[in-house]
């Protein structure tokens, strides 16, 4: 059995395939209609969550399966003081596959340890969040053709999007990727990834503080939220939560063939006039997300991919 904890979880070969079936599922779906029927999907949702938690309960139910689970932390038994691991252990009898969300870094992780299913992470904290790479490799794959010789910029809050800290741990593999991390000085992107991960994998990246300035020079645009939930002080969260909105006058600076990318939900970082922009793909790689996630689940659970 496998859990998918971080993206480094993934060989390379792993991630390709993957992303393989991911395609083939895009564009054949009725294929897949009944491949997990009989199986049961646990969301474990301790988080706030509209696409993972739902693209992960699409991804079974379209695949012929079903789905349990709890959507905040308040509604399960955590709110009586139970642990994850105990938790876990429960879940095991009653389902053959978790997708775990958590505001603490390491719980799925932890939970892994004591499960007797596959747990997969759906967001720990300001750490990982794998299955949105997945996505967003997806997206790229699909719509650029190649993750390699890329230059992705990265904008928003760097320091606790752990959106952007998977993206990073799984591009770092794939052959001339630069980064340029665009961010208010007190939300760069945190020391051990730019030591362990991109200098240890001689990865080319600069840091700047204006988006204009890098705008034509970049192949994907990554937006993210400044995140709320992660300040500890609302003064900061207010001083920072605007530094950076991506509008119609910023896109003309950019290649024509550049995307927006963005996790979503989105708060006022990306104007709404940016979306009929053909390069703003953010509502589609919500879509990929359920085409990722069926070939996850299907390939942690072992089944095969259905005859034609
Ligand atoms: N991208 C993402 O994780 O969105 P949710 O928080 O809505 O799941």
């Amino acid at each position: 059995m496998k859990h998918l904890i971080s993206p480094q979880d993934l060989s390379l070969t792993e991630l390709d395939q993957l992303l393989t079936l991911a395609d083939d599922i895009s564009n054949n779906p009725k294929k897949y209609s009944e491949c997990c029927h009989g199986k049961k999907l646990a969301t474990l949702f301790y988080e706030p969550s509209t696409r993972t938690r739902l693209s992960f309960e699409a991804a079974m139910l379209n695949m012929g399966g079903s789905v349990l689970g709890f959507s905040s932390a308040d509604s399960s038994s955590a709110a009586k003081g139970e642990s994850v691991a105990d938790t876990i252990r429960v879940v095991s009898g009653y389902a053959d596959i978790c997708a775990m969300r958590h505001p603490k870094e390491g719980a799925p992780y932890v939970a892994s340890m004591h499960a007797s299913i596959p747990v997969i992470n759906a967001g720990d904290g300001g750490h990982n969040h794998p299955t949105q790479t997945l996505t967003d490799l997806l997206t790229i794959k699909s719509l650029k053709g190649h993750l390699d010789n890329l230059t992705i910029g990265c904008c928003g809050d760097l320091k606790f999007g752990r959106t952007v800290h998977s993206l990073i741990n799984a591009m770092v593999q794939f052959p001339n990727v630069k980064f340029v991390f665009i961010s208010p000085e007190e939300l760069r992107i945190p020391t051990y990834l730019r030591e362990e991960t991109l200098d240890a994998n001689h990865v080319e990246y600069k840091e700047v503080r204006v988006l204009e300035d890098v705008m034509p020079e970049l192949d994907i645009l990554y937006m993210t939220r400044v995140q709320k939930e992660r300040f500890f002080n609302e003064e900061d969260y207010i001083r920072l939560k605007d530094s950076f909105i991506l509008d119609n006058t910023k896109m003309k600076l950019a290649k024509d063939d550049m995307l927006v990318l963005h996790p979503l939900p989105r708060v006022n970082e990306i104007s709404t006039e940016v979306d009929a922009d053909p390069r703003a793909v953010y509502f589609k790689q919500a879509q990929y997300g359920v085409y990722v996630r069926m070939a996850l689940i299907m390939t942690l659970l072992g089944i095969k991919q259905p005859e034609e």
